[in-house]
Order: structure tokens, then C-alpha cells, then sequence
């Protein structure tokens, strides 16, 4: 259709893609189309039958059609009916449809993407994106779709009609059609500029809300409420103006539309009553062709509202693809090395790693042998988390390898690496479910003795147990309903219920008062047997036990040893085991 110029030119991978997406429901497509067809074609058949009507009733005053032309009007009007319900439905069907697909894709590529994808984006935004944005695509494809078609049919049908009627009268009221596609292009590439401003707002309101909500503790804490409530009102503000702006100039399309349809009915009314007058049309071929004229007229409105509602869902379907075509920076292998059972060995071959230009490790050499437990330790900053982030592959090395039983890890694939795994975070972060389908995360299909085993030994049984529906209790957003060390014997008793060849304990017990804690490290210790584990502790007393110890300072390992020859070199390590001792007690809690 060459109506829509900027369609046919934007017509780039992206949008062939879009049109597959629509193409997947063809069937129900056909059928809606049957049903605009059928639509068109009654409304097409209203306006004939004003000419009979008028003729033959009013004017011949002809019985038989006085008896005939009434049943037709009610059986054109209940097709009309019949095929509206049967469009609406399917389109229906189809934009919700195409609505899932797209959240289905989106999803799926964004938990496929990187950690880094996430720190990168803000969280509100990119949930925007699935909740808002799919739902102008929706808008684009089932107006857009339906309206085309069927308008499109009805302007095709009631054309022909006013030609049928009288060609000559037809080319005047046409005439002045083409020169309404020039507002209808120009306000539809403003439409889109605006309305890929409009969903970027709508993604900033709802990165706004979702800080402020989640931190809504420290909002309070820090008196921030009228400050955040300000900066809300601005992002609504702005999202107010885009959008009237938006709606300035979608409203302003039909009005000149109308306009020139106006006048065109005008010429239509002047020249066709000259007609009647001098007797060379029935006041019923008039009639008619005044009905089709008018009837004409809502069609092509909404077919040059068409061009908006196309600009709109393109937009969104360009912010839908940045994220749909965003490569992933860890990449999986094409033919994955294959990894034997039991407790590995992990080695670091000069390993070096920053985020973005911020260099943060540098020549990391290591290896741990299968069962060993190894501890880092050393300032805040220094690099511990980032160099076990590395293991599972969370991020991926600048230079060097870290390796598992001699694979480069980048040579496994992800699942069999991270399936190796347990880890507990430095940050606990729980689910708002059931303490049981916490415990049970990484092993849906486990069983209630398996669970209850877990959180014995990570020693969260008695608080469990304590909760008002034991392990049917929810621990409300992010682990919100529970203690900072109850989350953590949770996330620890999800990693023992894991049962990987490979530990990572990240300040897994930095939350708990010291009793606890040395009976959750006699767990851990435990079960660290015969695994091969990274634990990182600010308390030395918990890793003291260590076979062998890595002091980790600026993104270098400083020192290693266990701790006795350690402290007996009086390096680093042991001047962070005297600045530990002096706290106020004088002893810390060494056992
Ligand atoms: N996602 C990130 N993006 C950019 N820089 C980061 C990121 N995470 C950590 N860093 C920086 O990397 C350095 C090392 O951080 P890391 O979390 O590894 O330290 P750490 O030794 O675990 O400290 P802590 O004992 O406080 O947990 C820090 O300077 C930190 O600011
Ligand atoms: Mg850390």
C-alpha cells in the first residue's frame, strides 16, 4: 500500500521480524479478515439499499418492496453484528497473544542476559519495558491490523458504491482525499518522536517507584519523603506534557481530515441537488450516494489515524529490540566440555578482571585442590567478592583462566559450571515465598526430609519452627519478614541443600551473633569436607581453621598460608589477626 509511505520504507530486519510475529497467528488473522470483509460489505450494502428504499417504497410506493426491503435491512444489520463480534474476538485474541509472545521473549532474553546487563539498567525501566511498551505493540497491531483491513475494505466497498452511482459526482468527493496525506504523515513521525519520549518517561516514573518502594525504609530513616515526592511529581509532570503534547497532535490529524471531508461533502450536496433538480438523478440514486459519501467518511478517519497508531508501536518495538538484540557478554560454548564427578580442583592462571575501565584483580595465581577449603580474607574493597564472582562466571576474566579440573570454565557450559556450584551471596536475598520453597530454590523436586535436614544444619530449624507457619510461612519481599541473620541461615540452608563438589561461602555468617555462628561454621566445616570451598570472612576466628589462607589486598593476593605459619611470618595476616584482637573486650571471640 503505497497509503503509507513511512510503513514500506521502515521495513528493516526489525520489522520483518514483528510481521513474522503476526504472521504466527494467520489463521485467526484470515478469519477476522473474512469478518471485516463481511462488515464492510453491510455497511456497503446500508447505503445501496437507500436507493431502493427511497424508489421504490417512498416514491413508486411498490408493496412487494415495502414487505421485502425491511427483512433485508435487519439481515444486513445482523450479519453486520455477527462479523463485529467475530472480528473483535479474534483480533482480540491475536494482540493478546502477541502481547505473551513478546513478554515471553523479553524475559527470556533478559535472564539470559549477564549480571552486568542488570547492574547496567535500571530495574523499574526494564520492567517498564514488559509491562508497558508490549502493550503499544498491542495497540499498534490490533488497531492497526483491524482498522486497516476493515477500513480499508469499507473505503474499497462504498467507493465502488459512489462510483456505481455516479462516476462523474465520485471524482469531485474523491478529489480532495490525497491532499489530506500530508498532515497524515507529517503529525505521524511527530506521534512516534513523541511517544518513544512518552515510554521513556513512563520507564523513569516506574524506576522511581520501585527504588522508593523497596528502599522505602531509607527514604524514612532519612527524611527523604517530600524530597522524593517532589522529584515524582517532576517525572509526572514531564510525563504530562509529553503526553498531551502526544495527544495534541494525534487529535489534530482527524480535524483536518474532517475538515477536507467536509468540504468535499459539500461540493457532493451542491452538485448532486443541481442533479435532482434538473431531473437526471432519483432523489434515491442521490440518497444513496450521499449515504456511501457519508459512511466513507468515519473509515478513512480512522484509516488516517492508522499512520499514529503504526508510528507509536514501532517505537516501542525499537526500545523491545535494544533489549532483544543486547549480546551477551558471557558466551556459552558451542560444544561444551564435559566435567567427571566428585570434588574439583579450581585454578586461577594469572587472572585479571575489572568493570569497565576500573581495574579490580590483577595476576591472580591459584590453585585448590579438590576438598580444600580455602579462605579469603582482607580489607573491604579488595576484591574477594569480585574474584569468586568469577567462578560461576557471573562475569568473565580479562586475561588469563580460571579453570575446573583443567576445562577453562568458558569451555563448559553454564548450566553443567553453575550446576557444580553452591554459593551463598554476600547480600542474602530471598524470595517472597514459603520458607520451605526458599530452602528448596535450586532443587524444586526435593524432598521434606532433605528440606528439613538443610535447615537443621544451617541451624534455622529452632526459628523455623518458631515462624507461625513453620516452613509455610512467606518471608515477604526480599526476605523482609525475617531477621538479617535468619535470612542468612536460610540462604545458607538453600546452598547445603544444593550438595555441589563447590562452596562458595561470601560473609555467609557475618549476620550472626558469635554462638550461632560457631555452630553453623561447625556445619559448614562439616560439609565442607570433601568439597572444594571459598569462604570469605571479615571475622578471622571463622576461617582460622582453613587449610590454607589467601590474603587478598588491592585486587592482589598479598600473602598465603595456613594461619599458624601465617601469623608467624608477621605479615599482613597477622596484623589484621592483632587489630581484630584488640577490640574493646580485649579478646575476640577466638575459640
Ligand atoms: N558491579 C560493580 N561495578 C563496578 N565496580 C564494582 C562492582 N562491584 C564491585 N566493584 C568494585 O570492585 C572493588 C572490589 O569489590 P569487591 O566487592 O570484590 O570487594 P570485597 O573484597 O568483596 O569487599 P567487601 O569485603 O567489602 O565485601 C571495589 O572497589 C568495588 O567498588
Ligand atoms: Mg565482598
Amino acid at each position: 500500500m503505497s497509503l503509507f509511505p513511512p510503513l514500506s520504507s521502515r521495513l528493516k530486519s526489525r520489522h520483518q521480524k514483528l510481521l513474522a510475529l503476526v504472521r504466527e497467528n494467520t489463521g485467526r488473522l484470515l478469519g477476522a479478515m473474512a469478518c471485516m470483509i463481511l462488515m464492510s460489505g453491510s455497511m456497503a450494502a446500508v447505503a445501496y439499499l437507500v436507493e431502493p428504499a427511497m424508489d421504490r417504497i417512498f416514491v413508486l410506493r411498490n408493496e412487494q418492496a415495502l414487505k421485502l426491503i425491511p427483512l433485508v435491512v435487519v439481515l444486513v444489520f445482523f450479519i453486520r453484528g455477527a462479523s463485529y463480534y467475530g472480528q473483535e474476538y479474534l483480533m482480540g485474541w491475536v494482540g493478546e497473544n502477541i502481547i505473551k509472545r513478546l513478554r515471553d521473549m523479553l524475559y527470556g532474553r533478559m535472564m539470559d542476559l549477564p549480571l552486568s546487563f542488570f547492574q547496567g539498567e535500571k530495574t523499574g525501566e526494564l520492567m517498564s519495558r514488559i509491562t508497558w511498551d508490549v502493550n503499544v505493540i498491542r495497540a499498534m497491531v490490533t488497531t492497526a491490523v483491524t482498522s486497516s483491513l476493515r477500513d480499508f475494505f469499507s473505503v474499497v466497498f462504498l467507493t465502488g458504491i459512489i462510483f456505481y452511482q455516479d462516476w462523474k459526482m465520485a471524482i469531485f468527493a474523491l478529489f480532495i482525499l490525497p491532499a489530506a496525506f500530508y498532515p497524515i504523515v507529517h503529525f505521524g513521525r511527530k506521534v512516534r518522536h513523541l511517544s518513544t519520549g512518552c515510554q521513556e518517561a513512563m520507564a523513569d516514573l516506574n524506576s522511581h517507584l520501585q527504588e522508593t518502594f523497596t528502599g522505602n525504609k531509607v527514604v524514612r530513616a532519612f527524611n527523604m519523603e517530600k524530597t522524593e515526592k517532589e522529584r515524582f511529581f517532576a517525572k509526572t509532570h514531564n510525563l504530562f506534557t509529553l503526553s498531551v503534547r502526544q495527544v495534541r497532535a494525534k487529535s489534530l490529524t482527524s480535524p483536518i481530515m474532517e475538515f477536507l471531508g467536509g468540504a468535499g461533502i459539500a461540493v457532493v450536496i451542491w452538485y448532486g441537488g443541481y442533479l435532482v433538480f434538473k431531473e437526471a438523478k432519483t432523489p434515491g440514486q442521490f440518497f444513496s450516494f450521499m449515504a456511501a459519501v457519508l459512511l466513507l467518511y468515519d473509515p478513512v478517519k480512522k484509516l488516517s489515524r492508522l499512520n499514529n497508531a503504526i508510528q507509536e508501536g514501532l517505537a516501542a518495538w525499537d526500545r523491545i529490540f535494544d533489549i532483544l538484540e543486547t549480546s551477551s557478554e558471557i558466551i556459552e560454548p558451542e560444544n561444551p566440555e564435559a566435567l567427571a564427578p566428585g570434588p574439583h580442583t579450581v585454578a586461577f592462571d594469572g587472572v585479571s578482571f575489572g568493570y569497565g575501565d576500573i581495574q579490580v584483580l590483577e595476576d591472580i595465581h591459584f590453585t585448590v585442590k579438590p576438598g580444600e577449603v580455602v579462605a579469603l580474607v582482607g580489607a573491604s574493597g579488595g576484591g574477594k567478592t569480585s574474584l569468586v564472582n568469577l567462578i560461576p562466571r557471573f562475569y568473565d576474566v580479562l586475561a588469563g583462566s580460571v579453570t575446573i579440573d583443567g576445562h577453562d570454565i568458558r569451555n563448559l557450559s553454564l548450566a553443567t559450571l553453575r550446576g557444580e556450584i553452591a554459593i551463598v551471596t554476600q547480600e542474602p536475598i530471598l524470595f517472597n515465598d514459603t520458607v520451605r520453597n526458599n530452602i528448596a530454590y535450586g532443587r524444586p523436586g526435593a524432598s521434606e526430609e532433605e528440606i528439613l535436614e538443610a535447615a537443621k544444619a544451617a541451624f534455622a530449624l529452632d526459628f523455623v519452627n518458631g515462624l507461625e507457619k513453620g516452613f509455610d510461612s512467606v518471608v515477604g519481599e526480599l526476605g523482609g519478614r525475617v531477621s538479617g541473620g535468619e535470612k542468612q541461615r536460610l540462604c545458607i540452608a538453600r546452598a547445603l541443600l544444593k550438595d555441589a563438589p563447590i562452596l562458595i561461602l561470601d560473609e555467609a555468617t557475618s549476620s550472626l551473633d558469635t554462638q550461632s555462628e560457631r555452630i553453623v561454621q561447625k556445619a559448614l566445616e562439616n560439609l565442607m569436607a570433601g568439597r572444594t570451598s571459598f569462604v570469605i570472612a571479615h571475622r578471622l576466628s571463622t576461617v582460622r581453621h582453613a587449610d590454607r589462607i589467601l590474603v587478598v589486598k588491592g585486587g592482589r593476593i598479598v600473602e598465603q598460608g595456613d594461619h599458624e605459619s601465617l601469623l608467624a611470618a608477621g605479615g599482613p595476616y597477622a596484623r589484621l589477626c592483632a587489630m581484630q584482637m584488640e577490640g574493646p573486650n580485649g579478646k575476640d571471640d577466638h575459640a
